[in-house]
């Protein structure tokens, strides 16, 4: 962990249009903070009112540091929120859900109706293959709508759904099976992206080998012909559907019952499933989709993320579910068939409110204004972005080119584990270039030195929460002192492992990891992992990687590898290693650079230190190496 220093920061500030402020359901932040602060209990339980329980918590919160538990004694199902009260009212027949796939004119829409019988259709399927409450579903599916009803099917019957992203490979499937005890798997036939086919079932063949616990495979079958389905364990996704009833009711689920577990990336080991529960994630979600994305009856809004990353269960799925809002999802990648496809979508659907990441915004600044530059992008109200920090030149793209200089941008910093925003800039606030902005109401942040002092305006330092919030992670799945690490490392506060500093009006900018974790292109990298998938390899005696900066990606993985004896370095072994990791971990893990190295700087307690190579490759000095063995 580094020293507090010193950060040279951006004064600038933008100011939004008032009627942003005037129209905005959260009213400006100087009085809403204080509404919170004044009475924080009876601010989380006004925001959980406006949502619909089978019973009533005793008490808002219970706090027993490391473990918090919300809505205590609350019944729920979170899907009766996101489906049931809009298909039992007004919003019956509003468009929840808009898919667009990769070839123009493929386009399904589905009302709250629709989409509520299609999940209940799909529950009662789940149900029948003799899965209940309590068990867990393992969903690697494409972005199709179909992921989005075994999702919410799982959470209508209380099963507990762990999503792994589709562009993972067979190895990371693996682990992460094989860690939640998945009793099924929900695949496809495949993905399409840019044109090709992406064999998502031939991933799960590989990857059940040796997972005991899977009991059956669900596969929905794009492709004609279609595929043959063999073992046993294979069922068809339409199949199951068929003859199932429309109506099934929700589970009564306890606010603390787990809602997902979803795997992120360690500094150490296997990657952490991270536990959620019910009630608080529904309110914390539900609340920041509402009030901090300022959703309108009539938004069109699309989150460019997948659902097998938080960003896709909280901001595709629950929380604008939960608030009623029609919802894009499409899959796409923004530069297939052409890089102006994405704005093509945001202006055939008029979408207004649009969600990305800064790797992204850094893509389309490459290819040039004129992109964006054929679309009508009037449609657009507000701009959001997460992921990794929104560098000054990129808001600045953000906000004159695709936003016009009109509409606020919505930088928001959340985690994983928080499960929700916890700062932005409020929608209708000053903005900063650079700074991701205040803490929500709800939320108490704060940037201190490693003894936890808080450190003055300019002076960068660890970011912490200080009180829990209700979609806080509750703890890692099979692995409790994991989650006690985060509560323990700072006395009495959250440590979220981000470097930060605040300015003068209390506005944090994040500048980056403080741990092993590399983040590229917005996903989030553990060493271990991509060190582990390398030393898989036969060649490889050891590894060590590096985030390395890149103009778009954000970051970029560097490994230094140490070969065998008997193993010549080489270009083709450099290629080798490189699609093995792709193999075992998936596109996003590959590392750009390989460099063959006889040692790796270690401490004497034998623990590498990544800090002393990225040091070296960046012409830095590498600060404290007193515990350096040689
Ligand atoms: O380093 C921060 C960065 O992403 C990390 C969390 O990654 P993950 O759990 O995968 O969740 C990503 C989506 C919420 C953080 O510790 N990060 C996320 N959002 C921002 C950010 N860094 C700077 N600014 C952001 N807005």
């Amino acid at each position: 962990m580094p020293e507090t220093f010193d950060v040279k920061l951006e004064k600038k500030t933008y100011r939004p249009d008032p009627t942003y402020l005037e129209g905005s359901s959260m009213g400006d932040w100087e009085t809403a903070y204080g509404r919170f602060m004044d009475d924080p209990e009876g601010f989380w339980a006004g925001i959980a009112g406006e949502l619909e329980w089978f019973r009533k918590w005793d008490r808002v919160k219970e706090w027993k540091h490391p473990y918090a538990r919300w809505f205590t004694g609350a019944k729920l199902n979170i899907t009766h929120n996101c489906l049931d009260r809009h298909a039992a009212g007004d919003r019956r027949n509003k468009v929840a859900l808009i898919w667009r796939g990769e070839e123009e004119g493929t386009e399904r829409m589905y009302t709250y109706r629709q989409l509520h019988r299609m999940v209940m259709r799909f529950a009662n399927a789940l149900k029948k293959m003799g899965i209940k409450k309590g068990d867990t579903v393992c969903i690697y599916m494409p972005l199709v709508p179909e992921q989005i009803v075994a999702i919410l099917a799982c959470a209508r019957i209380g099963a507990v759904h762990s999503i792994v992203y589709g562009g993972f490979g067979a190895a990371a499937l693996h682990t992460r099976i094989r860690d939640a005890k998945a009793k099924i798997v929900i695949t496809a036939d495949v993905g399409y992206r840019r044109g090709k086919r992406v064999p998502l079932k031939t991933i799960v063949d590989e990857a059940v080998i040796n997972a005991s616990s899977v009991e059956k495979v669900i596969v929905l079958r794009r492709a004609k012909p279609l595929l043959e389905l063999i073992s046993e364990m294979e069922v068809d996704f339409d199949e199951v559907m068929e003859g199932m009833a429309p109506v099934c009711e929700p589970e009564v689920m306890d606010a603390e019952d787990p809602l997902f577990i979803l795997y992120t990336s360690g500094t150490t080991g296997t990657p952490k499933g991270i536990v959620h529960t019910c009630g608080g994630y529904m309110v914390g979600t539900y609340y920041t989709s509402k009030y901090v994305f300022d959703l309108k009856e009539n938004d069109i809004y699309w989150c460019t993320a997948d659902p097998g990353w938080i960003t896709g269960h909280s901001y595709i799925v629950y929380g604008p579910l939960a608030a009623g809002a029609t919802v894009l999802i499409t899959e796409t990648v923004p530069d297939y068939p052409d890089p102006g496809t994405w704005w093509r979508i945001v202006e055939e659907f008029g979408v207004t409110i649009f969600y990305t990441a800064p790797t992204a915004i850094r893509m389309f600044m490459r290819f040039g204004e004129e992109w964006p530059g054929r679309y009508n992008l009037n449609s657009l109200r507000i701009l959001g972005s997460v992921g990794e920090p929104l560098n000054p030149e990129a808001f600045e793209w953000y906000y004159s080119v695709i936003g016009k200089s009109a509409c606020p941008i919505l930088d928001t910093w959340w985690q994983t584990e928080t499960g929700m925003h916890m700062i932005a800039t409020l929608v209708g606030e000053p903005m900063k270039p650079g700074f991701a902005g205040r803490p929500i109401p709800g939320v108490v942040v704060d940037v201190v030195d490693r003894e936890g002092n808080p450190v003055p305006p300019g002076i960068g330092g660890l970011l912490v929460i200080k009180e829990p919030w209700p979609s806080m992670m509750r703890t890692v799945h099979g692995n409790d002192e994991r989650y006690r690490t985060y509560w323990n490392t700072i006395d009495a506060c959250y440590t979220a492992g981000d470097l930060a500093v605040r300015d003068e009006d209390g506005y944090i900018m994040v500048l980056g990891r403080s741990d092993d974790i590399i983040i590229v292109a917005g996903h989030n990298l553990g060493t271990a992992e991509v060190e582990s998938a390398l030393v898989s390899h036969e060649a490889v005696a050891e590894a060590a990687v590096i985030g390395k900066p890149d103009p778009v990606k954000g970051q970029a993985v560097k490994a230094f590898v140490i070969l065998r004896l008997g193993f010549e370095p080489g270009e083709k072994l450099k290629q080798d290693l490189i699609y093995h990791v792709r193999m075992g971990l998936g596109p996003i893990a590959m590392p750009s650079e390989i460099e063959f190295v006889t040692s790796l700087p270690k401490t004497r307690s034998g623990k590498i230190m990544r800090r002393v190579l990225k040091a070296k490759e960046m012409g830095m000095d590498p600060g404290d190496i007193s515990t350096l063995e040689d």
